[in-house]
């Protein structure tokens, strides 16, 4: 299995092009079941979970092809209404092929995705959505099995905000009879990238960006066109790997807005962030970073999918930090692997409290999910001596050519094979 070899380095110095969002490309792909035809997505990433995805759409019957960072899906083939658990288990966004199967087939077999690394990760509000557009929902042998004759509209409010449920019932909906209002829908820019590709299909929805979003059925959509958003996880996770080597890192071809809570935070500590149209520098050179105490909520606040990230950063600020995850009250996998490199950290539910300041060492670690290998990658950035890191497959789910990117900001980073 592949591995990463790190010796800690001095700053990092550069600037990086960041790539296509994983989590706006894979429910565009799940959009384009819902017409039949070609549908084009560009500045699509070269990723583990792309490849996953595209699997699923061929197990269904699509034809996936294009060219570089380009994705065209012919969903003509369409007629295997299901997703296999080897393929869902492996990728929980797998689940994104339900609601538009459903609403064009007006059946769908998906199989539950299972817990990941971290812990349960429910599909209630999911199954919930379908059943209120009027779908017969049935779990039975750890598969979901859904028939509706024709989708109704209806007035669905999630009681709290879920980027998967709003994306899969909101998907959903561009097909069902009548006018479907959600309320409370997730605000990520990952949801209003589904909203502008389901758009560009003709479907008719109003409330782009806000909790409240308004569609209107349609009898037939048309295959989609669009590009993918930049990867703000990815961006703020190379600005964080600048920020914890105390140098200066630059990303391009990014929405300096999507990041905005992460920015506020990297100021607090203590980095001057200057921002473009579509770029972002961090300098930490020679910046006196100070503790900080943040909470992971939903858009637009500090995304969960930094804090592992950010807690790397924060074990090498002296001080006491605090992170606590409203989200996810059990992701904290990376906590172990960062106190074998040194760190001190105490955990308490859903918060863990970091005594920062103490050099970290090298040491073997794994990965356990993708944004912890991050995290790990991160700390070896910086821990004295060799930090070598198993498992990076995690990693590969959703980074597109993350070593090469590091090396290019002078990160002393190497992929091997481990024996
Ligand atoms: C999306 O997951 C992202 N994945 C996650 O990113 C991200 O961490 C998460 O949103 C939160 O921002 C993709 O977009 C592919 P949720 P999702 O539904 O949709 C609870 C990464 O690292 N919940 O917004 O699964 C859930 O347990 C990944 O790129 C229910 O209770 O997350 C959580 O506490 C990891 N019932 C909260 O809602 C449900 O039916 C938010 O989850 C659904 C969710």
């Amino acid at each position: 299995m592949d591995a990463f070899r790190l010796s800690g380095n001095g700053p990092l110095d550069g600037a990086v092009d960041i790539s296509g969002a994983k989590n706006a490309v894979l429910p565009m792909m799940a959009s384009a079941l819902l017409a039949e035809g070609i549908s084009e997505i560009t500045n699509a990433p070269h990723l583990k979970d792309m490849k996953t995805m595209s699997d699923l759409l061929r197990v269904i019957g699509c034809r996936v092809f294009g060219g570089k960072n380009q994705l065209l899906v012919d969903t003509t083939g369409a007629d295997h209404l299901e997703a296999p658990y080897e393929l869902v288990k492996t990728m929980r966004a797998s689940f994104y092929v339900l609601g538009p199967l459903l609403a064009r087939f007006g059946r769908a077999r998906v199989s539950l995705p299972g817990g990941c690394a971290w812990g349960p990760r429910p599909v209630d509000l999911h199954l919930k959505g379908f059943e209120a557009l009027g779908a017969k929902v049935v779990v039975t042998h750890g598969y979901v099995e859904t028939t509706a004759e024709k989708l109704r509209g209806a007035n669905i409010t999630f009681p709290i905000s879920s980027v998967g449920a709003t994306a899969n019932v909101l998907m959903a909906a561009t097909l069902a009879e009548g006018t479907t209002v959600i309320n409370n829908a997730a605000v990520e820019p990952e949801i209003d990238a589904t909203v502008d590709y389901l758009l560009s299909m003709g479907a008719q929805i109003e409330g782009r960006g806000s909790r409240t979003l308004t569609i209107t059925g349609v009898e037939k959509l048309q295959p989609g066109k669009g590009a993918t958003i930049p990867d703000r996880i990815e961006a703020g996770t190379f600005l964080a790997a600048g920020l914890i080597s105390r140098g200066r890192v630059r990303v391009n071809k990014v929405d300096p807005q999507h990041l905005e809570a992460v920015l506020e935070v990297f100021r607090e500590i203590g980095a001057q962030v200057s921002v473009g149209s579509d770029w972002v520098e961090l300098d930490a050179r020679d910046s006196d970073l100070q503790a900080v105490s943040i909470k992971a909520i939903p858009y637009p606040g500090f995304p969960t999918d930094m804090q592992a990230q950010l807690m790397s950063v924060l074990t090498t600020v002296p001080g006491i930090s605090v992170i606590q995850d409203t989200i996810y009250n059990d992701r904290f996998m990376h906590v172990s692997e960062l106190k074998r490199l040194g760190a001190k950290i105490e955990l308490q539910g859903d918060t863990a409290t970091i005594h920062g300041g103490s050099s970290l060492t090298g040491a073997p670690v794994m990965a356990s999910d993708l944004r912890a290998s991050a995290a790990m990658v991160l700390a070896g950035l910086v821990a004295s001596s060799t930090t070598e890191i198993s498992r990076i497959y995690h990693l590969d789910r959703g980074y597109e050519n993350f070593e090469q990117k590091l090396q290019q900001l002078g990160g002393k980073i190497e992929r091997f094979v481990e024996q």
